[in-house]
């Protein structure tokens, strides 16, 4: 199948490195001339693994190729729509202009047969505003709503391997036609017996929505059960452990730490109250707002909890922070819990060096004020408190012995749960953590 990916961010990128791999012939649009050069080439334009070789292999095989000029797009039958939702400055509500843009510059190049598919998160009821668009500007053309999952560090592998695949089309042979042109795409994954959901526009808008509040929810859940083992001396890590075991709860996503940040959790629960009060439903995810203000204390508590390790003032007080990036495998430092907590640091006073293995680049960039370093190792140096608050691999594996050496100071602030509290006791440290006695 010849199709068009437009948007080339971390969703658009490696969804069509992944559709050329799967055998079909794509090109990739996107206005960011740097972008599309690095794609171009096969270097991916952030962080993410086993990115970089599907790219290369794509280029090579001349199945994959980039372009800043939208009519480049014109013989493509299907055209997915992969730009960005941001939040609005100062608002909950997603910003939309980037989805309409593509909108607007798609219509003068399609042609009858064409599908476009949207994967952008969105509000619900942007599809049928969009349809309505394309049935008097592109007639003969359909719109089909095709919501994406994928998680950063494995994206990969959840676009190759979809645990589902759910397709919002409109009814009648305008809708069969969605649906047969994008079983032809994801011939494979279907072949490997993903389950497929063929719905409507809204029902389709909202699965994505409601399973991001889910996993947020989640979160926060075990957060606001952090809080009170904070007040009562029990540990949330057992608590999650033993309330896991149930496999209706199930143990994933109950890790208790600082919470939950990146490009997506947070902003999408918060345009989706904002969509719920345009509808005159905002009792109905009025929970959110919980959610959202669980999570946020977390990282105020870390601050407190610092400071209190610090013997009640960081200021002037050496602080070495593990973890930039919102969370492992990933370079991204959208809404980053462990970024936001070193900048209150630094902001209230403390002498704070910031390590990570790949945000480096994106941390200083968005926080040029902080001290950023790629080498643990410098960050530690003559550090009175060390604070785990991303848990890399590398910093999971640290020596309790060997980084007492480096620092100035045993005292180390487990933000993830991460680490076991009798090896680093036995070693000598204070060692503290949220929702842990
Ligand atoms: C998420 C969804 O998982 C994905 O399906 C959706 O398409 C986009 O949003 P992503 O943002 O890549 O993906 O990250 P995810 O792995 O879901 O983690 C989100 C945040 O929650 C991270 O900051 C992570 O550290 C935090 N988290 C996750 C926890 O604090 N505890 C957990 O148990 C799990």
């Amino acid at each position: 199948m010849r199709i068009s990916v437009i948007g080339c961010g971390y969703l658009g990128a490696v969804h069509a490195a992944c559709m050329a791999k799967l055998g079909h012939d794509v090109i990739g649009v996107d206005v960011d001339a740097a972008k599309i050069d690095a794609l171009s080439v096969g270097r991916a334009p952030f962080y993410e693994p086993g990115l970089p070789e599907l790219l290369k292999e794509g280029v090579a095989s001349g199945r994959l190729r980039f372009t800043t000029d939208l009519a480049d797009v014109a013989g493509a039958e299907v055209h997915f729509v992969c730009v960005g939702t941001p939040q609005r400055q100062g608002e909950y509500a997603a910003d939309m202009r980037y989805v309409d843009a593509a909108v607007e510059g798609l219509l003068p190049h399609l042609s009858v047969g064409d599908v476009v598919v949207g994967k952008s998160t969105v509000p619900v009821g942007t599809a049928a505003r969009i349809a309505d668009r394309l049935a008097t500007e592109a007639p003969g053309t359909t719109l089909a709503w095709n919501p994406e999952f994928l998680r950063e560090g494995f994206a990969v592998k959840d676009t190759l391997h979809p645990d589902r695949l759910v397709y919002g089309v409109p009814q009648g042979d305008q809708g069969e036609h969605a649906r047969t042109q994008l079983d032809v795409i994801y011939a494979d994954p279907l072949a490997q017996h993903t389950p497929r959901i063929v719905t409507d526009y809204a029902t389709a808008e909202l699965v994505k929505v409601a399973a991001n509040s889910f996993l947020a929810t989640k979160i926060s859940f075990i957060n606001a059960m952090a809080e009170l083992c904070e007040e009562t001396g029990a540990d949330v890590t057992q608590l999650a452990d033993a309330i896991g075991h149930d496999d209706r709860i199930g143990r994933k996503f109950l890790n208790a730490g600082l919470g939950f940040g990146g490009g997506c959790l947070p902003k999408d629960i918060r345009a989706f109250m904002a969509r719920a009060g345009e509808l005159g439903a905002d009792q109905a995810v009025a929970f959110l707002k919980e959610i959202d203000a669980i999570n946020e204390r977390r990282r105020v508590r870390m601050v407190d909890l610092t400071r209190q390790v610090a013997d009640g003032s960081i200021t002037g007080k050496r602080i070495a922070v593990l973890g930039a990036a919102f969370k492992p495998n990933s370079d991204d430092v959208r809404d980053s819990p462990a970024l936001d907590v070193a900048a209150q640091l630094a902001r209230q006073g403390a002498d704070v060096v910031v390590t990570d293995p790949e945000a480096v680049e994106n941390a200083r960039r968005v926080h040029p004020e902080l001290n950023v370093t790629t080498s643990w190792e410098e960050a530690v140096e003559g550090a009175e408190i060390v604070l785990l608050l991303t848990e890399w691999q590398v910093y999971r594996e640290l020596d309790p012995e060997e980084l007492g050496a480096r620092v100035a100071g045993k005292r180390i602030l487990d933000g993830r749960n991460v680490l076991d509290p009798v090896q680093w006791r036995a070693a000598g440290w204070v060692y503290r953590a949220l929702g842990r006695p």
